[in-house]
């Protein structure tokens, strides 16, 4: 036991995060992410925005339903009546339910976007968290663009949320524009001036436009802020939020001075982050603290040497705290069924006995195909496998005419609500073909936003990650997929891409 404060970390990947251009995410996908933060020790997520649409709204409600263990499950609400019944409405289910309501505070904000003066505003305010707390005990208010407020006013705003019935307080640097200094004074004045401070918990929520956001958050924290709002791989609005993966393992390895913790298991940290690069198609800078593909790598002569002779010379922190094992030779064609389940559970896998089988297989071709099958061969095989369950347009098969001789030629074979269609197509390289070939058995307008191919693990037999977004009247889908044949992967990636698209048409129609 410890006698730091425990520092809530509250995720916003959801929310926020969903919020950045491109990276929206289907219903699959958030139950699985929430429940991958709900065994990380989430100790908040901020499930979606309830009152945006109606597929915000049941995402909310279904991850309220499926919440375990004592998180919290939040959505967010502007301060307006309806806003805030829809949102209370959506979190009910959760064993553990917030509303997080917001309003404006600085008087740019005020003035052009609110059309309000200081006094409609803490009118709102009042009214806002009083109705929220008719519905749920735990309220989260926050002053958007707390950062670029009066003082004065602020203190006026942040106490009417208090005696309304707020239990945690968020100040925002909703703009990126506060550094670090300057952010930590605000909740050390803020605390030192409102009358009942120490009631509530005071909460970060930091923008990363000059690239402060994480420090931003830990000057919070050395201020009394005993919440940190952040998103998986620093995603959210503009240049993003601070990174929950940096604020855990910075208040884990600077504990000493820090002098504070979380309760999130880090081992899970990696996978998190592979998760949502995934889902949204937004890559990890290779860079990248704690996630990054070469965080832990050495390459000059002298850090080698350095990390032979003791491994701390170099590295501050075990590469397997954040859940990245040294790469592990798996199994290979004659590993049985029982080493391979037993392998999907050291990676965090539980599958049903019909999944388990369906990968088992997978794992068998791939074995057969690929000399070395790695742990991030079997992960990209799994998340592969439970994404495409269920859909709509599934590929059956492919034959692809390439090289300088041309013409580059694809033959693919789908299967499309249960029946067998193919057909050639031709195209200007190969990948435009095979892409060609999709769209005459599958007419559609959707336009390819992003087409991106990476490498899973090394080496030429590596199997090839493919990201495909697609938009359509402001609709738009990110797919993926995995194979050791690029073209493969494309054609698998695309058909995911308007797979979702597809259900996004639908719910909209539906709404
Ligand atoms: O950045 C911001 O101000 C927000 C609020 C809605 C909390 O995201
Ligand atoms: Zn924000």
């Amino acid at each position: 036991m410890t006698d730091q404060p425990h520092i809530r970390i509250f995720d916003t990947t959801m929310r926020d995060g969903e919020q950045s251009p491109g990276a929206s995410m289907t219903m699959r996908e958030k139950l699985d992410l929430a429940e991958l933060l709900c065994e990380m020790g989430t100790d908040v997520i901020e499930a979606g925005f309830p009152a945006a649409s109606a597929g915000d709204f049941d995402c909310v409600r279904q991850i309220a339903e499926q919440s375990q263990n004592d998180t919290i499950i939040c959505g967010l609400a502007r301060s307006t009546p309806n806003d805030i019944d829809r949102c209370a409405e959506a979190v009910k289910a959760a064993a553990n339910p917030r509303i997080h309501t917001f309003i404006a505070t600085s008087p740019l904000h005020m003035e052009h976007k609110l059309k309000m003066g200081e006094n409609a505003v803490l009118e709102a305010i009042g009214r806002s968290v009083a109705q929220a707390r008719n519905h749920v005990a735990d309220v989260e208010w926050s002053a958007e663009d707390a950062t670029r407020s009066d003082f004065d006013f602020l203190c006026k705003a942040v106490d009417v949320a208090i005696q309304a019935g707020a239990t945690t307080i968020n100040l925002p640097d909703t703009v990126g524009y506060a550094h670090p200094e300057e952010y930590g004074a605000l909740f050390r004045r803020i605390i030192e001036n409102v009358p009942d401070s120490d009631k509530v918990i005071w909460s970060t929520h930091c923008h990363n436009d000059l690239g402060l956001a994480v420090a931003n958050s830990l000057a919070g924290v050395t201020n009394g802020a005993r919440q940190v709002e952040c998103a998986i791989n620093g995603l959210g609005e503009r240049a993003g939020n601070a990174a929950l993966e940096e604020i855990v393992m910075a208040l884990k390895v600077r504990r000493d001075t820090l002098q504070a913790m979380t309760r999130i298991d880090t081992t899970k940290l990696s996978r998190a982050s592979k998760m949502v690069s995934q889902i949204t198609g937004f890559p990890v800078q290779y860079n990248k603290a704690i996630v990054g593909k070469n965080a832990f790598a050495h390459e000059s002569g002298i850090h080698q040497d350095g990390m032979l002779k003791n491994a701390q010379t170099y590295e501050i922190m075990n590469p397997e705290d954040v859940g990245v094992s040294a790469t592990s030779l798996v199994m290979g064609k004659h590993s049985g069924r029982h080493a391979f389940r037993d392998k999907l559970a050291v990676l965090g896998y539980d599958l049903e006995d019909d999944a388990l089988n369906d990968a088992f297989k997978r794992f068998k071709d791939l074995a057969d195909r690929k000399k070395h099958v790695f742990d991030d061969d079997i992960m990209a095989l799994v998340d592969d496998q439970l994404s495409n369950e269920g859909e709509r347009i599934v590929f059956k098969r492919l034959r692809v005419v390439a090289g300088s001789e041309g013409p580059q030629t694809a033959e693919i074979d789908l299967e499309v609500d249960g029946n067998h269609k193919w057909t050639t197509a031709r195209g200007n390289g190969p990948v435009d073909a095979v892409f060609n070939a999709i769209r005459e058995i599958v007419p559609h307008e959707a336009v390819l936003e992003l087409y991106q191919v990476s490498a899973v693990t090394q080496g030429t037999d590596a199997q090839a990650e493919v990201s495909v977004r697609l938009s359509e009247n402001g609709i738009v889908a990110t797919g993926r997929s995995f194979d050791p044949d690029t073209l493969c992967a494309s054609a698998k990636a695309y058909l995911h891409a308007l797979n979702k698209l597809e259900i996004r048409r639908q719910k909209r129609i539906a709404a």
